[in-house]
């Protein structure tokens, strides 16, 4: 049987211990900016609680930009967790590798969708695989923020009005990428924030609001989905939650960039890939004043600055 060969620590090492660590994270560093340098905005789809809609919103809101005639990608960054390969429809197109890096898949609206969903078996997840027994936690993080650079670097991203990255859930996963994307794109990045109107989403948005504002971050601001449910037959929208918490996004300190209401044929279209033609309904409508809102309150914090 072969040994494992013991990992040392980083006393045993003197040092970089000829790894040049710092040298490899300024050629990454440029190489993703040098991939970025086409792209106007990068837009962070976060929220801090999962399940509540962001995934959808992502591609929801790259459809009504990309409808304003705008050039959209999206990055699903839940890379153990892809939807995005599914929603958009991309989940048979893997990744084409050129010369000048991975050509992305795209929809036939033109929506680019970099998503480890295109290029895992369904069902697997990404392996980050550790010989550092009992401190694989550390080293898996590392090695999802090593991987999504090295996507970032990779991808010919090419002319962009705007990079949507649809974020993974958690309130302090939120922050780690309002740094990592801050670093990269500074005064290019925004954060929108999605909550639903339920206390217990809200309390964690809340969190997230006030840990991106510790970052800096810039907080184009907040989107409330689920607010009610849209029944298609009557044009009503009834709610859907109980009515203490139908607050719109008030009380959590970020402008209101609008309100979604729930429209089971929007999952349905979510679940399908999102074909083209047929969209209509109360939460297609809704994404697209929450677009313009949104491009308003980016041009607004960028005329700010
Ligand atoms: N406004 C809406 N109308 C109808 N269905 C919706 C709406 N918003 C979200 N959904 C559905 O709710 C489910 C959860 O949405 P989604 O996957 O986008 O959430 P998420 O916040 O990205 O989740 P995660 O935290 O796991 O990333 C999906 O099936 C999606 O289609
Ligand atoms: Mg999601």
């Amino acid at each position: 049987m072969i040994e494992p060969t013991p990992v040392k620590t980083y006393h045993d090492i003197a040092g970089d211990g000829g790894s040049d660590v710092l040298g490899q994270a300024a050629a990454q560093r440029h190489a993703i900016e040098s991939a970025l340098a086409g792209v106007r905005r990068v837009l962070a789809v976060g929220s801090g609680k999962g399940g509540v809609g962001k995934s959808t919103l992502t591609l929801g809101l790259a459809r009504a930009l990309a409808r304003r005639g705008q050039a959209v990608a999206i990055l699903d960054a839940d890379l153990n967790g892809p939807s995005q390969a599914q929603m958009a429809g991309v989940a048979a197109s893997p990744w084409v590798p050129g010369a000048d890096g991975l050509e992305p898949p795209r929809r036939r609206d033109g929506i680019a969708v970099v998503s480890t969903g295109s290029v895992l078996a369904g069902g697997r997840p990404v392996e980050f695989d550790t010989v550092s027994h009992g401190d694989g936690h550390v080293w898996r993080a590392t090695r999802e923020f090593a991987l999504l650079g090295q996507l970032l670097a990779t991808v010919r991203w090419g002319q962009l009005d705007a990079l949507l990255v649809d974020l993974p859930p958690g309130a302090e996963r939120t922050v780690h990428f309002a740094e990592l994307l801050m670093g990269l794109a500074g005064d290019r990045c925004a954060f929108v924030l999605v909550t639903i109107p339920s206390e217990v989403a809200r309390g964690v948005v809340a969190r997230s609001v006030t840990a991106l504002a510790e970052t800096g971050a810039r907080l184009a601001g907040v989107i409330e989905n689920m607010a009610g449910y849209w029944c298609r037959d009557c044009g009503a929208v009834k709610p859907l939650f109980p009515d203490a918490a139908a607050a719109g996004g008030a009380g959590l300190g970020a402008p209101s960039l609008g309100a979604v209401p729930f429209d089971p044929a929007l999952a349905a279209l979510a679940d399908r890939g999102w074909p083209e033609g047929e969209e209509g309904g109360a939460a297609i409508a809704a994404l697209d004043g929450v677009a313009a809102r949104l491009l308003a309150a980016i041009e607004a914090i960028e005329e700010a600055r």
